[in-house]
Order: C-alpha cells, then sequence, then structure tokens
C-alpha cells in the first residue's frame, strides 16, 4: 500500500469497509472444478483479506457470507457452505486472537443447529475482549434486519420510531456505517446487504472474481476510495456561499 493512502487510514478516512464476495462458481466454472471448490478457495481468500484489513489499520470489516436467500440454493451447496463456516469458527479463535480481531454474526442465529448456535455465541464472547472488527454476514437479510430493529425498539417501549431507535437495534449497533462497499465478480447492486448501513457508502466494483482477490486490488480500492468527495448530501467547502 502508498504511504498516502496509509496515512490516510491511519487518519480516521476509512474506518468501514465491507465485501460482497462474489464470483466464486464462476472462479471454478472457468477451472473445470465444482461450485463448492470454488467456496473453499472463497474461504480461504476471505481470512486472508479479512486479516489484510485489519492489518492496514481500518477497524471494521464486514463481509456477506450468506444472505437468506441463499438458503434456495441446492441442498448440496448449502451443506458445504455450512461445512466450510463451521470449520471456519473451529479455527477462528487461535487465528483471531494473533491479529486481535474480535468476531460479531450478522444475522438470524435462531435457525442454525444449536451446537453451531453455541459456537458462534462462543466465539464472539471469546473474542470480544478485541477491539477490531470483523462482522461477518451469515443467513442475514437486510429488510429482515431492518423490520427485527424496529420491532425490538418498540418492544423495548417505543411507540414513535426514531433512526437511533433503529441503528441502536441493527445487528451492527455501535458500529459506524461502511465508508466503502466492495463488490467483486463485476455485478452492480447490493443484494440486501447493509440496506440500512449503506445511505452514504462509496461503491467499489471490480470484475475480479472473489477467490482472486488480493492485497493489491483491496489496496486499489482503497486508493478509489480517498479519491471520491464525500459530501453525504451537503456542498464541498469550496462551493458553499457561492450562487
Ligand atoms: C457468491 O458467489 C458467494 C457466496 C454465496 C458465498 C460466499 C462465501 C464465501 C466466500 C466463503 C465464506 C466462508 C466463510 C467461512 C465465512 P457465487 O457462488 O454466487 O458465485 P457465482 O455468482 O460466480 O456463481
Amino acid at each position: 500500500m502508498d504511504v498516502k493512502t496509509a496515512e490516510a487510514i491511519a487518519a480516521g478516512g476509512l474506518r468501514h469497509i465491507a465485501f460482497i464476495m462474489d464470483g466464486n462458481g464462476r472462479w471454478a466454472k472457468v477451472r473445470g472444478k465444482t461450485r463448492n471448490e470454488g467456496h473453499r478457495r472463497g474461504a480461504e481468500v476471505f481470512e486472508k483479506i479479512s486479516e489484510y484489513c485489519a492489518e492496514i489499520g481500518i477497524r471494521y470489516v464486514t463481509v456477506y457470507a450468506f444472505s437468506t436467500e441463499n438458503w434456495k440454493r441446492p441442498e448440496s451447496e448449502v451443506s458445504a457452505l455450512m461445512r466450510l463456516f463451521s470449520r471456519y469458527i473451529d479455527t477462528a479463535l487461535a487465528r483471531l486472537s494473533e491479529k486481535k480481531i474480535r468476531i460479531v454474526f450478522l444475522g438470524d442465529k435462531s435457525v442454525f443447529p444449536e451446537k453451531l448456535r453455541q459456537k458462534m455465541v462462543s466465539l464472539e464472547k471469546r473474542s470480544s475482549v478485541y477491539d477490531r472488527i470483523l462482522n461477518i454476514a451469515f443467513n442475514y437479510g437486510g429488510r429482515a434486519e431492518i423490520v427485527t430493529a424496529c420491532n425490538m425498539a418498540i418492544e423495548k417501549g417505543a411507540s414513535f420510531l426514531t433512526e437511533d431507535d433503529i441503528s441502536g437495534n441493527l445487528y451492527t449497533a455501535g458500529c459506524p456505517d461502511p465508508d466503502l462497499i466492495v463488490r467483486t465478480a463485476g455485478e452492480m447492486r447490493l443484494s440486501n446487504f447493509l440496506l440500512w448501513q449503506a445511505a452514504y457508502a462509496e461503491f467499489y466494483y471490480t470484475d475480479t472474481l472473489w477467490p482472486d482477490m488480493t492485497k493489491e486490488d483491496v489496496d486499489a480500492a482503497c486508493v478509489e476510495f480517498f479519491k471520491r468527495k464525500r459530501r453525504f448530501g451537503a456542498l464541498p467547502d469550496d462551493e458553499k456561499g457561492g450562487k
């Protein structure tokens, strides 16, 4: 990473990066491999890239690993993703303790078998001493998250909801909104990911398939991010007060 970009990150200019990890299937297809092999490779790259983001000083990293719609995939593919996920959890604590990364799962855990659910809760608890965050969206859907947040706020006694009531009850409560959302494999859509939180995110799309994603690709996304003028609906300083 170049010094200017590294300094801009260190100054707090990019606190939260999120990835829509797309293209595992296409990566496998062009190599004559099975989709499950694509996901296996995708999981390795997920570990490498999420740890790299923490290393370069991005405090919050979020990945979209399994959506509420992904249950519609063939049973064999869903099982393979569950196995990869479960295996990841089994080895994550040792690895993440070394890197001082805290795991937070975004999504509804109640659908998972009790043993897996307990492993998820235990990993969240045991890694909670670290302050770099890796959010893993697994069985996650943005619309459902917003509805759940509203219902939680109502349950807590609110009768007239504010933005803070909703933000404070999302899976990402306490986490700043993503500054940058990266989607691989050439698709340009949000696919029900972080719908509320993405209000002012910058988007970066690349044709690179997720299993081919490198640290240099992350650097390129960061460089592009710092070229953007973020206005949050206002005018830039040099245009304020003009006609
Ligand atoms: C989209 O690619 C990717 C997914 C639905 C799964 C993403 C999962 C990983 C990268 C592994 C994560 C693993 C852990 C342990 C968290 P696709 O299958 O839709 O690809 P295609 O569009 O090319 O078919």
